[in-house]
């Protein structure tokens, strides 16, 4: 557990959680290097038997102090969209470590990717294998290209997180996709390098990647009667974790069964864990402002904390289960409970927690768990709020890897009149 109780005090490893928010305040996101450090080396563990490229799927977490530890560790990336390929590039990446995702690259995008040499565009419809094309002619530049195919495989999670089936707009269809990248064989400015798929996250069993990965197969077989060979596999990302009682798929056991099937190829496999890597890193600190307790007809007791659905939006967008645990020891009047964490915003929706049983009084610091992923990045200014600071801690030490978010920060991009 990265997170643990010592001498009474919820902590990150040595490093206590109090003593963080004391100096940066509240709402904070906290990740532990040590824990990405780990999970990153349980996945390279796991594959080291496979010529495998691990590219983090940068939009789980895109702070840059967790970036750059990420690209330290050996990684290349998983990005989605031009400002993903800044951060990436602002850390310390090489471009030739990136897959670019994603059903919707503008044409900007494109050139950038295109100018700066990355790895490949994981193509998901033939309309953008066309603009790919005319952009790598415009800039004499060639485009490397793995096509993302759909392969209609139900990836047995959240209906929101699923992109496998053919209903989600993601990828290609299995049929288009040998055509395509024969066509791009064929293009003097395509080069065609990959075959991609991804099929949803927090994925729990191995079954679901096998499938995907044997409809991949079979294309390749189709792709060599064509003459097209290609350098690498993309199997997504999408690997489970635990947030409450799942038993999430063990890496192992799909590297095995991987390694078994790809066994005599000689293309390289692409994984693209986002959350894998990052959401049991962090926890989102925050204070008790206000306890509303419940009344006998059935109101339910409410803990109002200075952290919101603007910051952490998974339980109101998808119910999802978080812990929630004090990071001290109760104080004297506390009330034990059983709260719903709400936050400030004016919607009922706002909650990061229900029903939990816990001892609070105004004022108490709560860590709100497995918020490291999907957390601070799919966080808004909603209410006109600030985004939380995060917070990276290194061993024993913390730094203050993204600072809290001024009023100013919001109000300097915008003006009242014509003139200003
Ligand atoms: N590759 C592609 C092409 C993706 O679309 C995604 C995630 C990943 C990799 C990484 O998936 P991961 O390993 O993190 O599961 N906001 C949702 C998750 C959305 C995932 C979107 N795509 C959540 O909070 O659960």
């Amino acid at each position: 557990m990265t997170f643990q109780v010592q001498g009474g005090a919820l902590c990150a490893g040595p490093v206590s959680l109090a003593g963080i928010a004391e100096a940066v305040g509240t709402p904070t996101y906290v990740y532990s290097a040590d824990a990405i450090s780990a999970q990153y080396r349980r996945l390279e563990a796991a594959f080291a038997d496979i010529p495998t490229e691990i590219c983090y799927a940068v939009k789980a977490n895109a702070n840059l102090g967790v970036l750059g530890l990420i690209n330290g560790l050996g990684a290349g990336f998983d990005i989605v969209s031009g400002g993903e390929l800044q951060r990436v590039i602002a850390a310390g990446a090489r471009p030739e470590t990136v897959v670019f995702s994603g059903v919707g690259k503008s044409e900007a995008e494109i050139n950038l990717g295109l100018k700066l040499g990355i790895h490949c565009f994981n193509v998901e419809s033939a309309a953008e294998l066309q603009r790919i094309a005319r952009q790598a002619e415009r800039l004499q530049r060639i485009a490397p290209v793995a096509l993302r195919v759909n392969p209609d495989v139900d990836a047995r999670t959240h209906p929101y997180i699923a992109t496998g089936l053919k209903e989600n707009k993601f990828g290609v269809q299995a049929s288009e996709a040998v055509g395509l990248l024969v066509e791009a064989e064929r293009h003097p400015w395509l080069e065609a390098s990959g075959l991609a798929c991804h099929i949803g996250s927090q994925i729990e069993q191995v079954g679901p990647y096998l499938e995907a990965l044997d409809r991949l197969l079979d294309l390749l077989d189709e792709l060599q009667a064509s003459s097209v060979e290609l350098g690498h596999i993309d199997i997504g990302g999408g690997f489970g974790v635990t947030y409450q009682d799942e038993t999430p798929l063990d890496p192992r056991e799909l590297a095995t069964a991987a390694k078994a099937r790809l066994r005599d190829r000689p293309q390289t496999l692409v994984i693209e864990p986002g959350r894998f890597l990052t959401a049991n890193a962090g926890v989102l600190l925050t204070r008790v402002e206000y306890l509303k307790p419940g009344s006998q007809d059935g109101q339910p007791s409410f803990a109002v904390v200075d952290a919101a659905m603007n910051d952490l939006l998974r339980p109101a967008l998808y119910q999802a289960w978080h812990w929630v645990e004090p990071v001290l020891p109760p104080g004297d009047g506390a009330s034990a409970d059983c709260w719903d964490i709400v936050g400030p915003i004016c919607e009922s929706g706002d909650f990061l927690a229900r029903r939990r049983q816990l001892t609070l009084a105004p004022g108490d610091l709560l860590a709100v768990g497995s918020a490291g992923a999907y957390g601070m990045a799919q966080s808004s200014n909603y209410n006109a709020r600030g985004r939380p600071a995060e917070v990276l801690v290194e061993g024993d030490r913390f730094r203050v890897v993204r600072r809290r978010e001024h009023i100013n920060d919001q109000l300097a991009l915008e003006r009242i009149d014509a003139h200003g």
